[in-house]
């Protein structure tokens, strides 16, 4: 048995085709995991699947749908599990929301973070359940942000929007335990990724500095004096949905170095 003891597990992974998603894709993959990976199109897919196939311990499958639409996200919980020949967990992530302060956003800017932030999560996870219900070891976990709990400058959308989520994780997780199914959300801080360099480079337009100096100030500001990297994101992952974590369910886990205040 591997370390987490998810050898053989199946697993559906949205949008993962870079950043945070593809970090948990990975390590879901070398312990053995079989993953199916997801993104908008069919070429950022097919260039993900080379580089994970590579890895090894578990199979890897690509299905392109945008999860914002929710046909194309109903086709997807579906073509996943009939790839992986049943469903034991879904891993919730979504695409970057519009950053932004709210006097900047506009009302379709709103309505296309619901749509991205909110009605994504509703329809997948709707759709799993009946898959889910299958499953000897069923969980899901939902990717949020830190902003939940400690609401960050710029990204509006993102502060105001996933407090849902962790509503959402609190309902099923209770609805839901009585079929074995647990539920829980990981909260990631300031992670290595195209996002974060994308966030990082409004501030830095915002402020006057450069990239550089923006990356430093925002390392100084973590306790553990760096950024986090997408694969530390799937280790608690792998951990949750693991027999390890067998009695945890409606729970809420911050991985961020150590950047919340709040108790
Ligand atoms: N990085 C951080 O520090 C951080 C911290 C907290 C929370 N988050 C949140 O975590 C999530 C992932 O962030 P990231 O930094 O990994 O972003 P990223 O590097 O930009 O990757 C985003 C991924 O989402 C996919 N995607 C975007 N829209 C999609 C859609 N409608 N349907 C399906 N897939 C879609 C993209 O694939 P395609 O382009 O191939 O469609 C890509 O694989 C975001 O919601 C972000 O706000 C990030």
């Amino acid at each position: 048995m591997g370390a987490f003891g998810i050898e053989g597990m199946k697993v559906l992974v949205t949008a993962s085709t870079k950043g945070i998603g593809f970090g948990i894709s990975k390590v879901l993959l070398e312990n053995g995991v079989n993953v199916v990976i997801n993104g908008r199109t069919q070429e950022n897919v097919s260039a993900s699947l080379e580089k994970l196939g590579r890895l090894g311990a578990g199979k890897v499958y690509g299905i392109a749908a945008d999860i914002t639409k929710r046909e194309e996200a109903v086709r997807l919980v579906k073509e996943a599990s009939q790839a992986l020949g049943g469903l034991d967990s879904l891993v919730y992530v979504t695409g970057p929301p519009k950053p932004g302060k709210f006097s900047e956003l506009s009302f379709q800017d709103w309505e296309a973070g619901v749509d991205l932030l909110i009605k994504s999560a509703l329809v997948l996870a709707k759709e799993s359940i009946t898959y889910l219900e299958k499953s000897e070891r069923p969980s899901m976990v939902f990717l949020t942000s830190v902003a939940v709990k400690e609401p960050i400058p710029n990204i509006a959308l993102s502060n105001v929007l996933r407090i849902s989520i962790h509503g959402l994780v609190k309902t099923l997780s209770r609805e839901l335990a009585a079929k074995g199914i647990r539920v829980n959300a990981v909260l990631p801080g300031h992670i290595e990724t195209e996002r974060a360099i994308q966030l990082a480079l409004d501030r830095a337009q915002r402020e006057g500095k450069s990239l550089d100096d923006v990356l430093r100030e925002t390392a100084r500001e973590i306790p553990l004096g760096r950024l986090g990297k997408p694969e530390e994101i799937g280790y608690a992952v792998a951990f949750l949905i693991s027999p390890f974590a067998s009695y945890i369910t409606g729970t809420f886990l911050p991985v961020d170095g150590g950047i919340l205040r709040s108790l």
